[in-house]
């Protein structure tokens, strides 16, 4: 059974009880703790909302966050998180660090990580639409759409629709930069089609309100690490040989 924990993320001049209602030391609320009273071995992050990451990546690790958590520093809120290998920021979701730098090279996903930070209800609404009207006619249309569309809510929809259904959830270009999977509803393990909720969207904007994003490559992203900066990275696995399916 899992016990509730509070007052666990302070900084260390303050009290670190564990007591909620009997301690009478001052709590200071660092960045970290705001608002958030977090059940053991769950991650430090700024609040207890549950931000689950919007998209599905190949090589995401959101089923590894717990166990990743336990080699984060005990308290990160004085410190810079930097994540240049963002892909769906299953760890970054889980930490939501008050101040970010969050980069990939993939700039179809910066660029649907910015429209959903700044315009979450927009882009749900845009997204309801699509899930009401999901076929294979309607996918192939989005996909024709998605290829001559620019940055904007319109284009964050389509992109996480686009994901959602594809095969495989694979992000692939062809030589002329198009997103090109087939769709996947009819072969993917899960049959429902779960897009990520307006709330969810919400939170993942605040999580996001933070954030600095660029679409970048690491080499450009890492800069001058200090000592105040926290890094996380989980680059893609090499091509297992020259005719792997994917290139990085
Ligand atoms: C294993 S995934 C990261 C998954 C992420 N940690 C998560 O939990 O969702 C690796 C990411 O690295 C990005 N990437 C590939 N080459 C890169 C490069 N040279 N610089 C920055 N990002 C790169 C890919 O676009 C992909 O999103």
């Amino acid at each position: 059974m899992r016990t509730m924990v509070k007052h666990t993320l302070y900084a260390r001049s303050e009290c670190v009880c564990r007591e909620t209602e009997s301690c009478t030391q001052p709590h200071k609320e660092s960045a970290l703790s705001r608002g958030a009273s977090r059940a053991e071995g769950e991650p430090r992050g700024r609040t207890s909302r549950k931000t689950a990451p919007f998209l599905s990546w190949a090589g995401g690790k959101q089923r590894l966050v717990p166990y990743l958590v336990q080699f984060l520093p005990s308290d990160i809120s004085g410190l810079i998180y930097h994540e240049l290998f963002l892909g769906a920021g299953s760890l970054f979701f889980a930490v939501q660090p008050e101040t970010a730098f969050l980069s990939d090279a993939n700039a179809h996903l910066i660029d649907c990580f910015v429209a959903v930070r700044d315009h979450p209800d927009l882009v749900s609404r845009y997204l309801s639409s699509h899930r009401k009207q999901d076929s294979k006619g309607h996918y192939c249309a989005v996909r024709d759409s998605y290829n001559t569309g620019r940055g904007s809510a319109a284009q964050a929809a389509r992109f996480i629709y686009l994901n959602k259904t594809c095969f495989n959830g694979i992000f692939r270009v062809n030589q002329k930069g198009e997103f090109n999977v087939p769709y996947g509803r009819d072969t993917r393990a899960k049959k429902d089609l779960v897009l990520p909720s307006r709330e969810s969207l919400r939170n993942a904007s605040q999580a996001l309100s933070g954030a600095s994003l660029s679409a970048v490559s690491y080499e450009k992203a890492v800069g001058s690490p200090g000592k105040n900066d926290f890094y996380y990275l989980d680059p893609p696995y090499p091509p297992l040989n020259g005719t792997s399916y994917f290139t990085h």
